[in-house]
């Protein structure tokens, strides 16, 4: 993409660069190079041009952007051309969907600055504003029956744990089953969906989509969230670079898809490791009951084992209960 080629050779000159180099440099016309500055600039980059000098890039730009995102990548990588990025959509689940049913292949990636309908679990809503989260969903299909990809959301989890921590420098601790927790409160959630074919139970497509707040101050959530919901940058007291994440995700996510059949528990010894849940006293809550317990041990499909006060056990699945800590969120 010649967009791309112009910020590489701007990103690596940093200074002015003329029109004439450039072009010289991509095989294309001085036009052409016009052009694709100009459409950098609708992409929120500051280029500055000055008569016989040329180009300079001042400063990248602060969206989620396309160019940015392939750029943090590697240039060969298996899903580069899969990947779509919207303004505002209603909820990147329900988009990456309707690409699944229209035959879109594994690793597509839907991606949106915003969203007007973020679905959660259990039916809640999620906040997705532009400029201060990432709202991402993929196509996976793995051809198996549901039974055997149970650890999927879990394996999500570590996945985006790790991308945290690559783009971040910070690794956050993950409640089970999914919510990415830093400093007590959640970055993030996980949503996965999936569809399976009647006649054969073999899963058609399965979709996690993962909301990731990473520039929010507290002040940006709504008063009843504060004490649960924070972002990567009030604990890192530094921005996030979108793009940086977004590829980090993409990443993490890709080396997930080649490891998810094999589950040969390697992924479960580092979740274990990171889930704050094990070892706590919990309250299981289903709909209006709720049951205290003791959050003891993990399956290998990432169920929950829990003991109660009475010497009984349950292995629970996550999407049928909440698990909170004794006092709070955690
Ligand atoms: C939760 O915390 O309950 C799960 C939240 C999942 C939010 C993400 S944002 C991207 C994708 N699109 C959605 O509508 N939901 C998921």
């Amino acid at each position: 993409m010649l967009k791309q080629e112009v910020l590489q050779q701007l990103r690596s000159c940093g200074g002015f660069l003329s029109g004439q180099k450039i072009s010289a440099q991509c095989g294309v016309s001085r036009a052409a190079v016009w052009k694709a500055v100009e459409a950098l600039r609708a992409d929120g980059y500051v280029i500055e041009s000055v008569t016989n000098r040329g180009y300079r890039l001042v400063q990248a730009t602060p969206r989620l952007c396309l160019t940015e995102i392939l750029a943090a990548l590697p240039a060969d990588h298996p899903w580069c051309d899969r990947i779509k990025l919207f303004d505002a959509v209603d909820s990147t689940n329900t988009v990456a969907k309707k690409l699944a049913v229209q035959g879109a292949p594994e690793g597509t990636v839907v991606i949106a600055q915003s969203q007007t309908g973020g679905r959660g679990r259990l039916g809640r809503s999620f906040s997705s504003p532009e400029g201060v989260g990432t709202y991402l969903s993929v196509i996976l299909r793995p051809q198996v029956k549901p039974d055997r990809i149970l650890h999927l959301t879990a394996m999500v989890a570590e996945a985006i744990c790790q991308a945290v921590e690559q783009a971040c420098r910070i690794r956050p601790q993950i409640k089970w089953t999914n919510d990415l927790v830093l400093g007590g409160k959640k970055i993030c959630g996980i949503l996965t969906e999936l569809s399976v074919e009647a006649e054969s139970g073999i899963v058609q497509y399965v979709v996690p989509g993962i909301g990731l707040n990473c520039n929010q101050r507290a002040e940006d959530f709504p008063p009843e969230l504060r004490e649960i919901a924070a972002s990567i940058a009030m604990q890192t007291r530094q921005p996030v670079d979108r793009n940086r994440l977004v590829a980090a995700q993409i990443q993490a996510l890709w080396e997930l898809s080649q490891q998810l059949l094999d589950n040969d528990g390697r992924w479960l010894c580092q979740y274990e490791r990171d889930c704050l849940t094990l070892g706590q006293d919990v309250k299981i809550i289903r709909g209006d009951s709720v049951r205290l317990g003791h959050a003891e041990r993990l399956t290998r499909d990432a169920a929950l084992i829990v003991s109660y006060p009475d010497g009984s056990r349950e292995e629970i699945t996550c999407g049928e209960v909440s698990v909170r800590g004794m006092y709070g969120y955690v």
